[in-house]
């Protein structure tokens, strides 16, 4: 286990470089003979091209090269039937067509490329992509999921239950309603795109928005039959990522087919408006919950079911329903979640994947219940509690929720919430409070680490993890650092190449267990050789049991006797080495089997109505992590204070909206899509249970970026109830909802 009680929080190691410019994200690079791609994205949602002119746009200055369905350089990897493609899941047997970039005259979504213009500089090829033409042969366009529902397609693992089914009919105590969330675009700061440049005729060296290299790597290798080995990929930071950088999409594939026919490097850096049709999103989402209960508030039934939109040429899907499955302990339960294929592009993981979705009708409908049982809400929560994981009937590797709901509920203000709704005025505003609870698996995935310890004392950490901005060179300092007691100053963290040892994508709150735990076992070898030199024959300790020494700051010493040690920096120069280095492979043991792994948090938000013009602000929001031992409580903080930041945005603002009528995004900017700012975000206040599971990894850390957002939208809309009477089941909570 983890000591890190005594470590004084540490600022984020790359802070300063991220501040000053230092950081180089992906569009960074500069490399002699760049070329610069730009995409032209289809006017329609649904038909086919029946011309595309291309020859001004050719003639334009500075033009190298205008790619269209009728002269784009073949994918070798490509060739093969598009189940094969390699840029992500492979589209199901079933689904109704298929889509390659490129590749045909047929239009499947909005905004689908027809064209990619690469030119010498960004701004000639900008140019010249205004200049390409397309006619269409447009068909009827079905973008709608709440007209098209019948449609619906059953995916795998789509339906669960448990119980008795018609439990609900008997409950005492009944509660229907429907819920719906918008699409909702991830919208990083930084731009999606790739620089691609052949270094040899199979050598290829990729810069890329990607939330894992050696993802990306794969994906390429597949794409153009590379050996690995000869694709490098780097990208060692990333202006946020929130999931759309988790697979390699279309596009970057096409830009590196693109940059061999050019024969220079290629960057493509997509335009804030391809952002919402090329990189995924989080798909709209119909939810009805049916939750029954007795007089005394115990649940007796729940039925939740989702229906979400897909793309019409590839299927996905996410775990919106499965936090009903285990989140409460009830008997009945059952669990339905559809698809329905729309002329769309097709969605992707978008932070708290599934369970922000799912979370936002569970979590409003336990608040509806409370309400109609005239409940607390965290009361009727904790006589729901599930102790253990009623799912899969095996205890949880640890929960300490009920401690969650306690101390939000201190820090908010819980007592001065008035459970009868709209009796609250602050200001002449309408004053609520909401809560709700989050959750999200926690993993350990294998990854591997190289620690190399030089004789001057200093530390360097490698592996290939992308960091999406959470921080993750800064948890992986503090890991070390707390294995080897080296000073954080000395400690080197480097990252984000696939030259260093393979980790997995920076997604699913893995990271820190994943890569944090590889980075643990080989800081704990050193540890180990190094123990190994100092009781060695001859050696200042020798004599000693391993087992009997401690290493605190640079010395070896005997546990019970600090007296004897000996400097780590003597240890190497008395042995001859200028480091020593290690690597190891970490992967849970067949013993997390026995258990389900989740973090869990809850939201607290007091939230002002204003009842002349419907606005809500969030005025005060406290979140609650139980994801473990807390490695780095700085970036911890930073990453819950982003997630709610999210979150209110998804409450309040989010969403992505289509004219039905052509299939088309209305408000693809940043100034009709709005991100929640600085005016709409209050302090937030963190806290950590930071109790350390004891299972999952040696850190005793979970995982907690996404448990940051999930349920946080839900809390608002209680808040909002809280404050008016007024129930919306329909995400974002906008004021003409609220009138
Ligand atoms: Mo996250 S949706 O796993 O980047």
């Amino acid at each position: 286990m983890m000591k890190n009680e005594k470590n004084p929080p540490l600022d984020r190691v790359d802070g300063r470089m991220k501040v000053t410019g230092g950081a180089k994200y992906f569009a960074d690079f500069a490399i002699p003979n760049m070329t610069y791609c730009v995409i032209v994205g289809s006017t329609i949602a649904r038909g086919t091209i029946t011309s595309v002119d291309t020859k001004k746009a050719q003639g334009a200055p500075g033009v190298l090269g205008v790619f269209t369905h009728q002269n784009m350089p073949p994918i070798p990897g490509w060739d093969g039937p598009a189940s094969k493609q390699a840029d992500g899941p492979p589209p199901k047997p079933d689904t109704e067509e298929k889509y390659r970039i490129l590749s045909s005259p047929k239009i499947l979504f909005d905004g689908q490329p027809i064209a990619m213009v690469v030119a010498d500089t960004f701004e000639r090829a900008t140019y010249a992509a205004s200049l390409v033409k397309a006619t269409y042969s447009k068909q009827t366009t079905r973008t709608d999921l709440e007209k098209h529902k019948k449609d619906e397609i059953t995916p795998r693992g789509g339906d669960y239950a448990r119980g008795d089914a018609k439990a609900f009919e008997s409950a005492p105590v009944q509660l229907e309603s429907e819920y719906t969330i918008p699409i909702e675009v991830h919208n990083p700061m930084e731009l999606h795109g790739i620089i691609a440049h052949w270094t040899g005729a199979d050598q290829l060296m990729v810069y890329a928005k990607t939330q894992g290299v050696n993802s990306t790597q794969q994906a390429m290798a597949q794409a153009f039959k590379l050996d690995p080995k000869n694709i490098h990929v780097h990208t060692e930071f990333m202006g946020g990522g929130f999931g759309m950088g988790l697979r390699t999409w279309p596009q970057e594939t096409a830009t590196v087919a693109i940059a061999k026919k050019v024969g220079r490097p290629v960057k493509l850096v997509m335009h804030r408006s391809q952002m919402f049709t090329m990189v995924g999103h989080r798909p709209y989402t119909a939810q009805s919950i049916q939750m029954g209960a007795d007089k005394n508030g115990k649940l007796v039934s729940i039925h939740h079911a989702a229906t979400a939109e897909t793309a019409k040429y590839e299927d996905f899907t996410e775990a919106t329903v499965n936090m009903t499955k285990f989140m409460y302990d009830c008997p009945n339960v059952s669990t339905r979640y559809r698809l329905v294929r729309l002329d769309r592009s097709v969605p992707i993981w978008m932070r708290g994947p599934g369970e922000a979705t799912g979370a936002f009708a569970l979590e409003s409908a336990m608040d509806e219940m409370a309400h109609k049982l005239n409940m607390d809400p965290i009361e009727f929560r904790l006589k729901n509690y599930s102790e253990t994981d009623p799912e899969h009937n095996r205890p949880y590797s640890s929960k300490h929720l009920k401690e969650a709901y306690e101390r939000g509920a201190e820090a908010i203000g819980w007592k001065d919430r008035k459970n009868e709704p709209g009796k609250s005025k602050e200001d002449n505003w309408l004053a609520g409070y909401g809560m709700s609870t989050g959750v999200f698996n926690a993993f350990r995935w294998e990854a591997s680490a190289r620690v190399v310890l030089n004789a001057d004392g200093s530390l360097v950490v490698q592996s290939a993890v992308t960091d999406i901005g959470p921080g993750t060179g800064t948890a992986l300092t503090m890991i070390a650092h707390n294995v080897l007691d080296i000073p954080f100053e000395r400690i080197k963290v480097e990252y984000g190449d696939t030259s260093l040892p393979k980790a997995p994508s920076q997604g699913g709150s893995a990271i820190v267990s994943a890569v944090g735990s590889a980075v643990f076992d080989t800081c704990t070898k050193i540890k180990n050789d190094l123990f190994e030199l100092a009781t060695k024959a001859g050696a200042p300790l020798a004599g000693s049991k391993a087992a009997d020494l401690s290493i605190e700051n640079g010395n070896v010493f005997i546990s019970n006797d600090s007296s004897k040690k000996v400097a780590i920096t003597e240890l190497l120069k008395a042995n001859n080495l200028p480091s020593i280095a290690q690597t190891a492979d970490s992967k849970g043991s067949a013993e997390l089997e026995k258990y389900s792994m989740y973090s869990f948090s809850v939201h607290f938000v007091k939230v002002k109505v204003n009842a002349l013009t419907g606005a809500v602000r969030v005025t005060k929001a406290v979140s609650v992590a139980d994801s473990g031992r807390i490695v780095s409580p700085k970036t911890a903080a930073s990453q819950m204070i982003g997630g709610v930041t999210g979150g209110i945005g998804m409450a309040l603002t989010e969403e992505a909206i289509i004219d039905h009528r052509y299939g088309r995004f209305v408000n693809n900017n940043f100034a009709d899509y709005h991100v929640a700012v600085h005016a709409d975000v209050p302090a937030i206040e963190t806290i950590f249970i930071d109790k350390p599971d004891p299972i999952i990894n040696p850190m005793g850390a979970k995982g907690m970026g996404e448990i940051a957002l999930i349920g946080f939208s839900a809390a608002v809309a209680n808040a909002v109830f809280n404050a008016t009477g007024k129930r919306i089941r329909q995400l974002p909570i906008t004021p003409d909802k609220v009138m």
